[in-house]
């Protein structure tokens, strides 16, 4: 039994993600190289506005760092003409993202000018032929709706009903070719894309989501259980790279890599530098931080919890999962794979 729900999925991410993002600014450190390799192909001379985009920014601290690395990469490189040209910083994520926290990140870097788009990515958020340079990290496996429930597990990645599973995988397929549409249309022409997408990769994705799904299977209703099932979809290489899609859309493939972002929390447990115990509480906070939407949107929809009751359920989830981390850490592979892609936009589409 599999029921339909299309309201948007997610609010966006908990007050504390700002400090619990280790894992995302990982990403965003080794998207450098991509982003000057974009830099390299850019064509935007006769531009006196260059306008930066960062799609999902959250709550800023990692957004600011990616933003700074590309306006210090276009100064150096020369692509940037101050005496010419303008930087103009776009920072979207969801209308209901914690955009207090956003600004208040921005009000203590005051390096460049940056504004807010509350506007689903899954949507234009921009003029058309207005963009430079678009970049986003670690946002695109949220799908704009949840396509089903999944009756056996609450991440696709561990689901084991072929329908269903097909159903997100078609859901994504739809996501990522809109998101590249509009980004298409947003974008001059010789302007850039550096998308920097969650990957895929099958048994680490497995045994986190066996861990996330028993915690609820001790705590839920079966009807609470069935709906608490994340808006997430980890895309594969292939599902990435499509050259039919980039074609459509007058985009052209620079550069496409899998990596594996390498958390150092895995390393410093080995050396003795960090117990069991500290890195079942840090990687809690982390998933935490960027998951607990769907859970507590599950424990809401269902009306049969009070508030308090609510409160108690999601602070005994995540005690149940530190508990279970510490159990099976050593199994864990703390590191994550990603996608990252350079496009850009065809001058003569
Ligand atoms: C894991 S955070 C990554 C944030 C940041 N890029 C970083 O590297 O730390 C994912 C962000 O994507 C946002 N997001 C998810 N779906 C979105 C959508 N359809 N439109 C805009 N933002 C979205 C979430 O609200 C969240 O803030």
């Amino acid at each position: 039994m599999s029921s339909n729900n299309s309201r948007p999925v997610i609010e966006g991410m908990r007050q504390e993600y700002n400090t619990n993002s280790l894992c995302q600014r990982a990403a965003v450190k080794l998207s450098v190289d991509y982003i000057r390799q974009a830099i390299d192909v850019l064509e935007i001379e006769n531009l006196p506005i260059i306008i930066i985009g960062d799609y999902g920014s959250s709550h800023g601290s990692n957004s600011v760092y990616a933003i700074q690395f590309i306006i210090e990469a276009l100064k150096e490189t020369k692509k940037f003409d101050e005496n010419k040209q303008q930087i103009f910083v776009v920072h979207n994520d969801l209308p209901t993202n914690d955009w207090a926290s956003l600004f208040e990140v921005l009000a203590k870097n005051r390096s460049y000018h940056g504004v807010a788009s509350g506007r689903s990515f899954y949507e234009q958020c921009l003029p058309s032929n207005s963009l430079a340079f678009g970049y986003t990290s670690i946002s695109l496996h949220w799908l704009s709706t949840k396509p089903c429930n999944i009756s056996d597990q609450c991440l696709v990645h561990s689901s084991r009903n072929e329908s269903e599973i097909n159903e997100f995988r078609q859901k994504a397929a739809l996501d990522y070719a809109h998101f590249l549409e509009y980004r298409s249309r947003e974008l001059v022409p010789g302007g850039v894309l550096v998308l920097v997408i969650l990957a895929n990769s099958e048994k680490d994705n497995r045994d986190h989501a066996d861990l996330l799904y028993r915690c609820a299977q001790e705590l839920l209703s079966p009807q609470e259980l069935l709906d608490y099932t994340l808006p997430i979809y980890c895309r594969s290489y292939s599902e990435c790279v499509d050259r039919d899609l980039f074609e459509k859309f007058g985009l052209e493939l620079v550069k496409a890599d899998a990596i594996n972002v390498k958390s150092d929390l895995g390393e410093k447990l080995r050396n003795g530098e960090i117990t069991l115990d500290y890195l079942a509480q840090v990687q809690t906070a982390a998933v935490r931080a960027a998951c607990e939407y769907p859970l507590k949107q599950a424990l809401i929809s269902n009306k049969q919890r009070s508030t308090e009751e609510i409160v108690k359920i999601l602070d005994q989830y995540w005690d149940l999962h530190e508990k279970g981390m510490k159990e099976q850490s050593y199994d864990f592979n703390t590191d994550m794979m990603v996608i990252d892609l350079v496009l850009k936009k065809k001058i003569n589409k």
